[in-house]
């Protein structure tokens, strides 16, 4: 099939995917919110006074929906403290950290760090351990610290 038509095809298909339609609705910059909101109905994974870093965020759809979750202190903000982290800029989103860099380079994780240890200094739970089911085809992906 001709490149041309392969693209005219996929166009068709994502202007017409439902879970395209509910994000634009809902204000959610990429369908891949529904894949978290999905693995968090069922695993119970994002709570209020969680620290969540979204390694790989933009253009911030897990970060929104994480957002979401910890949104409900009075008077707005959240409880908790998320961090984004993506090589790719990422437009700013309420109450959330973002840091541009590679995260497999150090200065990333310096980066990182400092906003962590403030983040625990303002009476953040340090997270010990976490598990993650990622992408529709459900592959499995542990991260521990
Ligand atoms: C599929 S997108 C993530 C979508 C995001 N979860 C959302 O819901 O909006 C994957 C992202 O990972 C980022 N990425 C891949 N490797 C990276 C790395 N080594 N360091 C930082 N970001 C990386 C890419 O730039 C890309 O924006």
């Amino acid at each position: 099939m001709a490149k041309k038509k392969l693209n005219k095809n996929w166009l068709h298909d994502h202007i017409n995917d439902p879970y395209v339609k509910l994000a634009q609705k809902e204000g959610y910059r990429a369908r891949a919110a529904y894949k978290l909101k999905e693995i968090d109905e069922e695993e119970k994974l994002i709570k209020p006074g969680q620290v969540i870093v979204d390694l790989g965020s933009t253009p911030g759809s897990w970060s929104q929906y994480a957002r979401n979750k910890l949104a409900g202190l009075e008077g707005g903000g959240i409880r908790g403290t998320i961090i984004g982290l993506d090589m790719l800029p990422m437009d700013p989103i309420a109450d959330v950290h973002f840091i541009q860099g590679d995260f497999r380079e150090e200065d990333s994780l310096r980066q990182l760090e400092a906003i962590l240890s403030g983040a625990v200094r303002h009476g953040a739970q340090p997270v010990r351990r976490s598990d993650f089911r990622c992408g529709a085809g459900r592959a499995s992906y542990r991260s521990g610290n």
